[in-house]
């Protein structure tokens, strides 16, 4: 398996079923795609993860989206999208990374604390909040989210 990460390309049609697997809204998917920097996993020529870094203020950005098919995952590519990013965000001279998670995430808190971040706070009822529906992952309501930061 010959994985290739890099920076997507006008013409790379990223699949929205992929980008739902992270954000089960498609309209604020939208809303900050476009925005976005837009890294993909490519096997051979086919998408199977992706990661969009959106700039907060002028020196920090924000994982807001990342995604690997399920077949895919649990083989590092998350990790090296990850490890990407970072790189991507000091060439565009950022010093704080963040990237925040649902309260059921444990696996994905793992591996964004062995990736550097480290959790900063929760912001109490964000989904319920923001999401029309009721989000259950692992089991219990995706109710707040754990929000993480890391220097540069
Ligand atoms: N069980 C236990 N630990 C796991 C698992 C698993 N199934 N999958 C990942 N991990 C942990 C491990 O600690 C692993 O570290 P190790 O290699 O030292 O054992 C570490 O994560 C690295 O895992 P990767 O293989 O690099 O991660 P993967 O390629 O699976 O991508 C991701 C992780 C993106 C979270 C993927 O599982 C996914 O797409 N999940 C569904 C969508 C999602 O939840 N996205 C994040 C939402 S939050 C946001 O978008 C900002």
């Amino acid at each position: 398996m010959e994985i290739i990460i890099e920076e997507a390309k006008n013409n790379d049609k990223i699949p929205m079923k992929l980008l739902l697997l992270a954000d089960p809204s498609e309209e604020l998917i939208n809303k900050y795609l476009h925005k976005g920097i837009k890294l993909i996993a490519k096997d051979h020529d086919i998408i199977i993860g992706v990661l969009v870094l959106l700039r907060l203020r002028p020196e920090t950005m924000e994982i807001i989206n990342i995604a690997v098919v399920q077949e895919y995952q649990n083989k590092g590519i998350g990790r090296n999208l990850i490890i990407k990013a970072k790189e991507k965000a000091r060439q565009e001279n950022v010093k704080t990374l963040e990237i925040g998670t649902g309260n059921p995430g444990a696996i994905q808190m793992l591996l964004y604390q062995k990736c550097g971040f480290r959790i900063v706070g929760v912001e109490f009822d964000y989904f319920r909040n923001r999401y029309k529906e009721k989000i259950i992952e692992n089991g219990i309501e995706c109710r707040d989210m754990i929000r993480m930061k890391m220097d540069l």
